[in-house]
């Protein structure tokens, strides 16, 4: 079951979310202003292609007189067309046509009398013709023969000639919202008798991210994914995606804040297969979310796009201040860009831990990212300590400049998990670890080889007892 085929809108009134190309489109058509040449712009999935053979349909369907909003899907005409074998419309793909031979051998054929009222030409992709095909093509937008109408599809408008598009006339195509594509999808769920809650229609929609047939296309695998009802949870298992209580327990971690929460979240997300961009990619969102909710309220309700609901949002948005949000934001961005860098994971670890507000100064952890080489003598640690602990701070101690070994040996190591150290010992003692904690980190680092984030916590002798 093909959704996104068997569901294509057949007249411009089922095309969804787009009111304003379907309106100027429609005003047009009834009063037979149609432009020789449209320029349709936009994301994946979003209707382009659709509203193109819708138009080739109106401007032609043999039922009416003249060119119509509503061709009537039997006639001939609108047959052929469905189906792709209409002799007066050529549907051709610049991404594999893009030559200079190809567009004129178009050129050629349009300029042929129509057996219907119109050619119609609808170019996908349009983006990807080389320029010498693009030049070739301007001589014939700027003189279409009459019977022609263009129709250009493109993701990419910029690598567009400007010369081309200031031929056409332009509508962009939005991403849909998620209340949109999950209306719609509702609606074919019932069609198709697929049983499945309003939740998990709209985290598919999220899912979508504006587009349409990817919404459509996630309906179809989720109907094939069960046999009961599909909730969230399978919509989330299907995605791949972070469930929503492992997201607040997250923020709630940040907010609190509990470091060792934080990473430990981080490290299993990494462990159970979530990438870096997935992990920011659900952020992302969120915080957006959070500063949304934060700023407007009620009325952005429509408009959430994380896994969170409006009512855990509007209670979360309470104890961040915007400027912490705005610069969470800002630092998720910054994390989005490093996701190409040489070691995601360990800048996806640090950038959650920065996400705590303060953290940057925060005395009682060193954060310390992994260096590239590894050293000499590596002890492996592999998670656990693989000598009892006092064993395995006395090599790191050993491992120290004579200079810092006297203070080092008052502190006792507590745990020591995950590369996560927990060190115990007298206050000056701790005092000194928070201002040296930076380089105890990496001398941790060096000795066990561990190539992973070390971070340094420490807790006053009185908590370790109570623990
Ligand atoms: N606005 C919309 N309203 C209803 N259905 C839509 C809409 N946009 C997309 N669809 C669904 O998605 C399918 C694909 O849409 P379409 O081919 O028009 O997308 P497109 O914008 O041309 O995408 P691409 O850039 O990938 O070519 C349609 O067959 C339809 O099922
Ligand atoms: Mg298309
Ligand atoms: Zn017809």
């Amino acid at each position: 079951m093909n959704l996104p085929t068997k569901y294509r809108p057949k007249i411009l009134a089922d095309v969804v979310g787009q009111p304003i190309v379907t309106r100027a489109l429609t005003n047009a058509l009834i009063r037979s202003q149609i432009n020789s040449a449209y320029l349709f712009v936009g994301l994946r999935g979003v209707g382009k292609t659709s509203t193109a053979r819708i138009l080739a349909k109106s401007v032609n369907c043999q039922t009416h007189e003249r060119p119509t909003p509503k061709p009537c899907g039997c006639c001939n005409a609108c047959r052929e067309i469905e189906r792709g074998s209409a002799l007066d419309v050529v549907e051709i793909d610049a991404a594999s046509n893009n030559g200079v031979d190809e567009i004129r051998s178009l050129i050629e054929r349009v300029s042929l009398t129509p057996i219907a009222r119109q050619r119609v030409v609808i170019l996908d992709e349009a983006h990807c013709m080389t320029s010498n095909a693009a030049n070739a093509l301007l001589k014939t937008l700027e003189e279409p023969p009459g019977h022609t109408l263009f129709i250009l599809c493109t993701t990419e408008a910029h690598k567009l000639l400007p010369t081309i598009i200031s031929r056409c006339q332009t509508f962009e195509f939005h991403a849909l919202a998620p209340t949109t594509i999950a209306e719609q999808l509702s609606a074919i769920a019932d069609q198709e008798s697929i049983d499945i809650t309003e939740d998990a229609l709209l985290t598919l929609a999220r899912h979508a991210q504006g587009g349409m047939r990817d919404g459509l296309q996630l309906l179809g695998q989720a109907s094939l994914s069960t046999d009961g009802a599909i909730g969230v949870e399978e919509v989330i298992a299907l995605t791949g995606g972070i469930p929503p209580e492992e997201l607040l327990s997250l923020i709630k971690a940040v907010l609190k804040p509990d470091v060792l929460r934080v990473l430990t979240q981080a490290r299993r997300w990494l462990e159970s297969g979530q990438t870096p961009s997935n992990i920011i990619a659900t952020l992302l969102p969120t915080y957006r979310d959070l500063l949304m909710v934060k700023g407007a309220g009620q009325s952005v309700k429509t408009l959430i796009t994380s896994g969170l609901t409006y009512k855990t949002l509007s209670r979360l948005t309470h104890t961040f201040t915007t400027e912490q949000l705005n610069q969470s934001l800002a630092l998720l961005k910054d994390a989005e860009r490093l996701l190409g860098s040489h070691r995601p994971e360990v800048w996806v670890e640090v950038c959650l831990l920065n996400l705590i507000p303060g953290y940057a100064t925060q005395p009682t952890v060193a954060i310390h990212p992994v260096k590239d080489s590894i050293p000499s003598t590596p002890v492996s640690l592999n998670g656990k300590p693989s000598q009892p602990l006092a064993d395995h701070w006395r090599t790191i101690i050993n491992a120290a400049p004579e200079k810092a070994q006297p203070w080092l040996s008052q502190l006792q190591l507590v745990s020591c998990q995950n590369g996560i150290y927990e060190l115990t010992g007298d206050k000056t003692t701790l005092n000194k670890l928070s201002r040296a904690s930076r380089k105890v980190a990496q001398l941790i680092q060096k000795t066990t080889g561990d190539d992973q984030l070390i971070v340094i916590t420490f807790k006053p002798p009185e908590e370790v007892m109570a623990s």
